[in-house]
């Protein structure tokens, strides 16, 4: 294949090491730095210009967008989207992840656990708001900081307010979190790519600091991760749309706690750490994907039939948790299980012996009234519209 690495440092590790597994497979690859793109609009076709000159055709891109440039960065994976070119983390998903708030929201809807988080704005919440996540000492983050920058440990809630004061007055947005003390200073990064981790280390603070980042003087040793600690990893990767990822979780006293899913994970301190070889698998998956790439069914297959794809999350919906596919009666409705997805497995074309478990989702294909109709109503939390008072109020 051929394949772009869009980075603005060719020499830095991450970017050689990518480079040489690419050349080593035999692929072609190009290091492109992502700012001296141009991306045009005029034509009928989405283009892209590379410092000046027309982009040549790529089977995939490997996007490396620096927090510096997450806008026009993201711009430019867009617009190869557009163009059909291969890219593990979409745009859309570089963007969610670098956003700490959006990220949290995003896999706080999908039963990921996080340390305790608020967000405020008022002075008048913050306090309350620490007191909720746990009260002092408590962790205080930039929405958009990284390499530890920006998350701040405040030892007493009078200093916590007054350091998210000041932020608020520089038009700053912060995180207020729960301080995870029994992780002790330690985290781990699980590299995720497809549906794997391909490499764990964990990373411990260097004295008495409480932040565990390479960059921050923490130091890295390899871990055999424990199961619970992969599925909270890959899911969370696979939920913010990212296929390339590095997962953040605390030691948390009841297992995983995701900090954060970074879209372009540094590879020096884990392939360091771990001895293997995180860039081949990298280029070994976007490859797979080049050669048999998995299409997006749910756009080509919604049609104006009526027919389409479709999500049916098993509990909630009509109870089918307990019976088997085949009891389901999805069939006699003319719907097709297409997978069925339980935690971060995929059974593919499941038989109907098949028993449903409470937090399976079956993706379907069929007459999408038919499977609309499957799905209760919503519980809505209707706003009550108060009648006016018979005379008018006096001024
Ligand atoms: N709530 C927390 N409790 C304990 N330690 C934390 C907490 N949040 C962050 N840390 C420590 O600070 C480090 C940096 O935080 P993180 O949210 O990953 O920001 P960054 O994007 O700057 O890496 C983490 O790797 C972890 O060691
Ligand atoms: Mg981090």
């Amino acid at each position: 294949m051929k394949i772009a690495v869009l980075s603005r440092a060719p020499q830095a590790y991450s970017t050689q090491r990518l480079r040489a597994a690419a050349l080593q497979r035999g692929h072609t690859v190009k290091v492109l730095n992502t700012l001296r793109f141009a991306i045009d609009l005029t034509a009928d076709e989405p283009d892209l210009h590379y410092r000046g000159r027309q982009l040549s055709d790529y089977d995939a891109i490997l996007p490396r967008i620096g927090n510096s440039i997450t806008y026009f960065g993201t711009a430019v994976v867009r617009q190869f989207e557009q163009m059909d070119v291969y890219t593990p983390n979409t745009a859309n998903g570089i963007s969610s992840a670098r956003d700490k708030l959006r990220a949290n929201q995003i896999l706080s809807r999908h039963n990921i656990a996080m340390p305790p988080t608020a967000f405020v704005r008022n002075r008048a919440d913050v306090r309350p708001a620490i007191e909720r996540v746990g009260g002092a000492p408590v962790v205080i983050k930039l929405l958009e900081g990284t390499q530890g920058i920006g998350v701040i440990l405040a030892p007493q809630v009078k200093v916590a307010e007054a350091i998210i004061e000041t932020l608020h007055s520089t038009k700053q947005n912060v995180l207020i979190q729960k301080f995870i003390s029994e992780s002790r200073g330690r985290d781990i990064r699980a590299l995720v790519v497809g549906d794997r981790v391909v490499a764990a280390m964990r990373r411990s603070a260097a004295g008495d600091e409480f932040r565990s980042n390479v960059h921050r003087g923490g130091s890295v040793e390899a871990v055999e991760l424990d199961p619970i600690y992969e599925r909270a990893a890959v899911r969370s990767a696979q939920i913010m749309g990212l296929r390339v990822a590095g997962v953040d979780m605390l030691e948390g006293d009841d297992g995983p706690l995701v900090m954060e899913v970074n879209s372009s994970p540094g590879l020096q301190g884990i392939e360091t750490a771990t001895k293997l070889d995180v860039a081949g698998a990298i280029i070994d998956y976007i490859a797979g994907q080049v050669a048999f790439p998995e299409i997006d069914v749910r756009q080509r297959l919604t049609v104006s039939t009526g027919y389409g794809v479709a999500e049916l999350m098993v509990h909630g919906a009509v109870d089918l948790v307990g019976k088997t596919l085949g009891e389901a009666g999805l069939w006699e409705r003319d719907i097709t299980v297409l997978t069925l997805h339980r935690g971060v497995s995929v059974i593919p074309n499941p038989r109907k012996h098949v028993v449903l478990e409470a937090d399976d989702r079956l993706f379907c294909f069929g007459k999408l009234d038919e499977m609309r109709s499957m799905v209760p109503e919503r519980r809505r939390r209707r706003a009550k519209v108060r009648r006016l008072p018979r005379q008018p109020l006096s001024e």
